[in-house]
């Protein structure tokens, strides 16, 4: 039944029911009764009053659904924007999700989100736009003199609103120089600490009003703590990808390029014994030489199955442990026990997971080097407050003590790294008792890492 028709029945309804009534009275008790001009005036009375109060209760539906309805489209955009930007981690992603749900949401004509940049100095840097002139948005992603009143809405801690962007330096040109436009500007904060800012633009045609400043404000309020940890993120995976470089770097000086420096004396040396018809020493030489290109040869196979070890976010760490364990046993000849995972699922962060993957990884060569003959076991053990790692072996051991400080760089970067995740490597080891390491990883702490 439609609102008209409900409207109407409201009125006549009751018109309806004096006009029956009046009729059987007068049938019954015609004496009684007095002349119609009395029951016309009661039922004009009545039908005003039903239209009158129809008109309230209709008017006051009205303006609940809209209310409903206004309620239901902020409630679809937070969770628009909660769901796309728990998708994904990475910073960029997550903010172009967010000013493109904003954009369409309040059929703005441009939206924008800028970040507060750590390392220059606090200035705002725009991480994502849509709709924007030239002007507005620099190549090097800084926002210039055309901040659209981020930094005033940072310093105020609230939502500010221009209704004439000509009358703002910040949100002049906001939607090129010739559209007059009307702005909301919204800090985003996340733990006491402001984050960016986010901001949408419409024509001055169409102002906005309050319940989508209030909307503005809602996804900002929302959206804090979402890219505080993708900008974490980042910079872990940063850190990770730094280390990474560092350590292929360090390996190839170590390895290849130390043996082609050897090889290229040693072939001088050769070139030299057969000048001089000295064939068994030359022999020997090239002997030599054919050693050690045998072992860089291992050495490097070694190095290209540990960068090939599956890092992924989200794997299951055991099973990258054990199958570079079985990798590293089948390459080596080492014999290799994977002891088996006890407990709940290693829940680490990735890049806890993969400082966790390269001390084993040192661990391993650490046993290939100095522990010949031995044999290597693994366990992981895992809760919800941390990871361990165990990694023995039965070699020859040695005096963790009577290290030298310099020139050995494997059991420190291994403590560094497990330090770096908040955890701790405790390494047990005696000459002719075999050596111990014991890995562990803080679940939470791991997270903010
Ligand atoms: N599993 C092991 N068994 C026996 N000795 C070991 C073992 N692990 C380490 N060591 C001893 O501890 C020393 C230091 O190890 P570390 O990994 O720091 O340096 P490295 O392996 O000699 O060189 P690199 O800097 O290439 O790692 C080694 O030189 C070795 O004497
Ligand atoms: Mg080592």
């Amino acid at each position: 039944m439609s609102r008209r028709t409900l409207r109407w029945i409201t009125v006549v309804v009751p018109t309806a029911f004096v006009v029956v009534f009046e009729l059987v009275t007068r049938s019954l008790y015609d004496d009684f009764v007095p002349a119609w001009g009395h029951t016309v005036v009661i039922l004009a009375a009545v039908s005003t009053a039903a239209f009158a109060f129809s008109t309230f209760v209709f008017t006051s539906m009205a303006r609940l659904e809209r209310e409903i309805r206004e309620r239901n489209r902020r409630l679809a955009l937070l969770n628009a924007v909660a769901t796309e930007a728990s998708e994904s981690l990475d910073l960029e992603e997550v903010a172009a999700a967010i000013t493109r749900n904003v954009r369409q949401a309040l059929a703005a004509s441009a939206a924008g989100l800028a970040l507060v940049s750590e390392e220059e100095g606090g200035e705002l840097r725009l991480v994502a736009h849509s709709g924007l002139p030239s002007q507005v948005t620099h190549a090097n992603g800084s926002l210039g003199p055309y901040d659209c009143e981020c930094s005033r809405a940072l310093a105020l801690g609230q939502t500010v609103v221009i209704a004439d962007s000509r009358e703002s330096e910040g949100c002049a040109g906001v939607l090129g120089e010739r559209t007059p436009g009307t702005c909301i500007t919204a800090p985003i904060r996340s733990k006491g600490n402001n984050i960016g800012a986010i901001f949408v633009a419409r024509p001055r045609s169409r102002p906005f009003d309050h319940d989508e400043a209030e909307l503005v404000a809602a996804v900002a309020s929302q959206v804090g703590a979402v890219l505080q940890n993708a900008q974490l993120f980042s910079k872990t995976g940063a850190i990770a990808v730094l280390q990474e470089r560092q350590r292929v770097a360090r390996e190839v000086h170590d390895g290849l390029a130390q043996t082609l420096g050897y090889l290229n004396v040693q072939m001088g040396i050769v070139d030299h014994r057969l000048a001089n018809e000295e064939w068994a020493k030359a022999q020997a030489e090239l002997e030599a030489m054919a050693h050690v290109t045998r072992e860089a040869y291992h050495d490097l196979r070694q190095s290209i199955t540990d960068l090939r070890t599956p890092l992924s976010p989200g794997g299951s760490l055991r099973r990258a442990l054990r199958e570079h364990l079985e990798r590293f046993s089948a390459q080596t000849g080492i014999p290799c026990t994977f002891e088996g995972h006890k407990g709940t699922p290693a829940m680490l962060s990735p890049s806890a997971e993969v400082q966790l993957i390269r001390i084993v990884q040192e661990a391993l060569t650490n046993v290939k080097k100095h522990s010949s003959g031995a044999q290597v076991w693994l366990n992981v053990e895992a809760n919800d407050r941390h990871v361990r790692v165990v990694i023995r072996d039965d070699g020859p051991g040695f005096d963790p003590a009577g290290v030298p400080k310099s020139g050995r760089f494997g059991l420190q970067t291994m403590k560094e790294r497990a330090e770096s995740t908040g955890g701790s490597l405790v390494i047990d080891s005696r000459p002719g008792a075999g050596t111990r390491l014991e890995v562990t990883v803080p679940v939470e702490a791991s997270k903010a890492a």
